[in-house]
């Protein structure tokens, strides 16, 4: 069953169809500009897999180039839509930028189940949507919170676009998966995060500041109110997020849903601090981290972690790595981009 992955040159996705390969039940074709990844990806997905996967270097902005790759191939029936910008501070300075390109591909993916009769889309969206939570685990039922940056507010449209367009669509289905903290590498190493070269998120910072490539990590908040005085997150092993995709994808071929649009938290249920983070990452590798505790960061809330039972039941996903694997993977993973 051919399955079109838009974005599949990035870290998700690319995690994502070595999966899908590997399970050897989808088979996976890929289309990503690469404006935030490398084609070289493609091949880290054959040394892994020893497979080629066809692939499109296009933008799915442009209707029509994305049209022609469903031209080609008729006979898909789904679509994996990772493509997005996803740095919440680059958001801010450029809002238009984001609101263009993640709600324009996906009005263009749409259109595409439309026309060409794809039945099932699996939709990326955000534990961001959330914002600022009362209670703690947060579950589907929590409602959407008041947009704090420019990419929550596109995930949180994202989300209603694709709702009501299944409202009047009862042939076409969709799982909108919400990624709570995604860390970590394929367990061989040979495929991770391209970070950029100053990189937001916790996990490539460590790595980087391990290996040399930053100079210091500062620890944003020591205030809160938490075990430690740190931010607690939700993060989960990419791999498993990966597998999540699949499982969502069988779910809606072997027309397991109740309704023509389901949502899922994709979280590991276990709150970690960031002190916790670093001190982990300290005692599985040996590798001592220049840190110093530092202020708050601009809009951080204090916690969020997941209530993923709804994925456990309905698509029979629970997480299989844990923060041992997802520290060690993403050090494999930045040792070998070192040697490249
Ligand atoms: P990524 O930047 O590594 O991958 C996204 C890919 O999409 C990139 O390869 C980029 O080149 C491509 N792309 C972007 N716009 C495109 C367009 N218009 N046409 C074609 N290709 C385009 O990001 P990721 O971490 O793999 O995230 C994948 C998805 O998951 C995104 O939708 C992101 O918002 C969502 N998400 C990510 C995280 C996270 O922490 N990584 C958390 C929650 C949700
Ligand atoms: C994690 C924790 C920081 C860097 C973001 C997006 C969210 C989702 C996941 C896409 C926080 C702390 C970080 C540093 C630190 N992505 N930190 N020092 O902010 O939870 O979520 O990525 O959808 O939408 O908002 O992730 O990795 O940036 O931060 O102390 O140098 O690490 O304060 O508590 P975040 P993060």
């Amino acid at each position: 069953m051919k399955v079109l992955i838009t974005g599949g040159a990035g870290y998700i996705g690319s995690h994502t169809i070595i999966e899908m390969i590997e399970t050897g039940e989808f088979s996976p074709i890929c289309v990503d500009s690469c404006e935030r990844s490398t084609p070289e990806t493609i091949d880290r997905i054959e040394q892994i897999t020893g497979v080629r996967v066809p692939f499109y270097k296009l933008n799915i902005c442009n209707k029509d180039a994305l049209f022609r790759i469903f031209e080609e191939h008729k006979d898909i029936v789904g679509i994996i839509h990772f493509a997005a910008y996803k740095c919440v501070p680059e958001s801010v300075e450029k809002p238009l930028e984001y609101y263009r390109n993640n709600l324009q591909s996906l009005e263009n993916v749409l259109e595409a189940c439309l026309k060409y009769k794809i039945p099932n889309l699996i939709f990326s969206s955000s534990c961001s949507i959330y914002g600022e939570v009362d209670k703690l685990p947060v579950n589907e039922d929590t409602p959407m919170g008041a947009p704090f940056c420019p990419y929550a507010h596109t995930k949180q449209i994202g989300e209603e676009m694709i709702r009501f367009f299944a409202q009047v669509n009862p042939k076409f289905n969709a799982v909108i998966l919400r990624y709570f903290n995604p860390v970590g590498a394929h367990k061989s190493g040979l495929n991770g995060e391209l970070s950029p070269d100053k990189p937001n998120n916790l996990m490539p910072i460590i790595t980087q500041v391990a290996i040399g490539k930053m100079k210091q990590l500062t620890v944003f908040g020591t205030d809160y109110d938490t075990r430690d005085g740190s931010c607690i997150r939700d993060y989960v092993h990419v791999s498993d997020i990966a597998d999540a995709h699949i499982k969502a994808l069988q779910f809606l071929t072997e027309k397991k849903n109740i309704s023509n649009c389901e949502v899922f938290n994709l979280g590991s249920g276990n709150g970690v601090s960031v002190l916790e983070m670093l001190h982990a990452f300290e005692e599985i590798t040996g590798v001592k981290l220049n840190y110093v505790l530092g202020d708050r960061r601009a809009g951080d809330i204090p916690a969020v972690y997941s209530d993923s039972s709804c994925a456990e039941r309905l698509l029979h996903w629970s997480c299989q790595y844990g923060i041992a694997d997802m520290v060690a993977s993403a050090w494999k993973w930045e040792q070998n981009l070192k040697l490249e």
